[in-house]
């Protein structure tokens, strides 16, 4: 399909897919969310199972999607309609899109919130209200914006109105130039901030139990959370890097691109573990503290660095640009394919959505306090969007959207895309795929669901 057929353009620069599609998976999921889930499920047990998880099941799974993103050039929904209609696949995939574009969007009703706690921390950061601060400060501190609604509502609209700003533009234009600026300075400032921390806090400790194994640590429910936190941090199941791939220049090979953004999110992941964790074991911060591990350990670094209150602003900056980068994705399929579809202008869709992501989050920050009640399952709104999202609709859009590829849609389709030179490369990731990764995925889906 010749690249002009894209609707929403091409990224300007084969490179600039690689940048695009990190700014997606970079993210609070990173940096907010990889070190409690560690802290919760054992540390080294968890790190080996994610990394494991990444290489046979993400990356393999990641190209399947970008792969077929490109073949098609138009948005996951338009472009399993129109299969379907040609009887290439029957038409039960046209459900694929929508689950996987309904889990972007109620990601986005939480992480948003999530991201404004980001936007709080910025603000106390530069207007020097973590100099000097204590464990029982930092601690108190995060209590009281948990317990404040009102400042919670504040930060998550204007995030909100963040993301339908930027997401109203084309993506192909400003997000990549914002990425590749952002993404080498993410990455310098991280590893400054983890020599500060390993030298300042509890180095032993930390390096200890984050490559520590023991088999007691492993179970299904910690391969699930493995599993789960792999396709939310690469972005797929969702059907953004579908999104994305619809973009990318035909000159970029995908399997390389695709392999660059695992291994950029998993240093990002790692760097969050070594800036938190050698801290939180000098102060005492219990690891498996959940949503406010960062929120807790970061304000003490900050507020005991020289230039602390410059350098955490920066960083508070910088984190809420790589949620930005990463939210937008989660709109794009709807928004693309509005747009596409009903020739309603990305700003006016963006907006829809936005604003009813906007109005779920105003429960789920309610959640944190005054609505902190068991909705189902015993979880309340926000725990129950968050494992609804992680641990079912995205393992299930995952492997929907790879048996999709792997079976059903033609093998030269695919073939003609990968422009790998060896076919043997390609048969390699198609072999995976069909035999590791989707069946893997399925057995460890299913046996977390059961509580093996
Ligand atoms: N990968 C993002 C992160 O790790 O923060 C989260 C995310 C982005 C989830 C885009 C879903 C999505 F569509």
């Amino acid at each position: 399909m010749p690249e002009s057929r894209c609707l929403q353009g091409i990224w300007s620069s084969p490179w600039i897919f690689i940048f695009a599609a990190s700014g997606s998976a970079v993210g609070l999921g990173n940096i907010w969310k990889f070190p409690y889930l560690i802290g919760e499920n054992g540390g080294g047990a968890f790190l080996v199972i994610y990394c494991a998880c990444l290489l046979l099941v993400g990356l393999p799974i990641l190209m399947a999607e970008v792969a077929l993103g490109r073949t098609v050039r138009s948005n996951p929904i338009d472009t399993i309609n129109d299969l379907s209609e040609r009887r290439v696949i029957s038409s039960f995939w046209v459900v694929v899109p929508w689950i996987a574009g309904l889990a972007g969007f109620l990601i986005l009703t939480f992480y948003s919130v999530i991201a404004g706690w980001s936007i709080a921390y910025f603000e106390r950061a530069v207007s020097g209200k973590l100099v000097g601060i204590t464990q029982v400060q930092a601690t108190g501190m995060f209590n009281h914006l948990l317990a404040s609604p009102g400042e919670m509502l504040l930060w998550h609209s204007i995030f909100m109105a963040l993301v339908v700003l930027t997401v109203g533009q084309s993506v192909t234009r400003g997000l990549a130039a914002l990425v590749r600026i952002l993404l080498p300075v993410l990455i310098v400032v991280m590893v400054l901030l983890a020599g500060y921390s390993l030298k300042t806090g509890d180095a032993a400790d930390a390096i200890h139990f984050l490559f520590r194994w023991s088999w007691q640590d492993v179970s299904f429910d910690v391969v699930l959370a493995a599993v789960g936190h792999a396709l939310f941090s690469l972005s797929i199941g969702m059907g953004a890097m579908f999104a994305y791939g619809a973009y990318m220049s035909k000159r970029m090979s995908i399997a390389r691109a695709c392999s660059a953004v695992v291994t950029v999110d998993l240093v990002v992941s790692l760097l969050a573990c070594l800036v938190i964790f050698p801290l939180a074991f000098a102060f005492h911060i219990n690891l498996d503290s959940g949503p406010s591990l960062a929120f807790v350990s970061l304000p003490i670094i900050f507020g005991n660095l020289p230039a602390g209150q410059l350098v955490g602003g920066f960083f508070f900056l910088l984190l809420v640009i790589a949620a930005l980068t990463s939210s937008i994705s989660m709109l794009e399929l709807f928004v693309a394919w509005l747009h596409e579809k009903f020739y309603i202008a990305r700003f006016k869709a963006a907006l829809l959505l936005g604003g009813a992501a906007w109005f779920i989050g105003i429960a789920v920050l309610l959640s944190f306090n005054h609505w902190d009640v068991k909705v189902l399952f015993d979880l309340n709104l926000f725990e129950l969007l968050d494992k609804l999202t992680s641990l079912i609709m995205l393992p299930v859009g995952a492997i929907l959207l790879s048996v999709l590829v792997a079976w059903f849609i033609p093998k030269t389709m695919l073939q003609n895309e990968m422009i790998t030179r060896q076919t043997s490369h390609f048969r390699l990731w198609y072999n995976t795929l069909k035999y590791i990764s989707i069946p893997a995925l399925v057995v460890i889906t299913l046996a977390g669901w059961i509580g093996v």
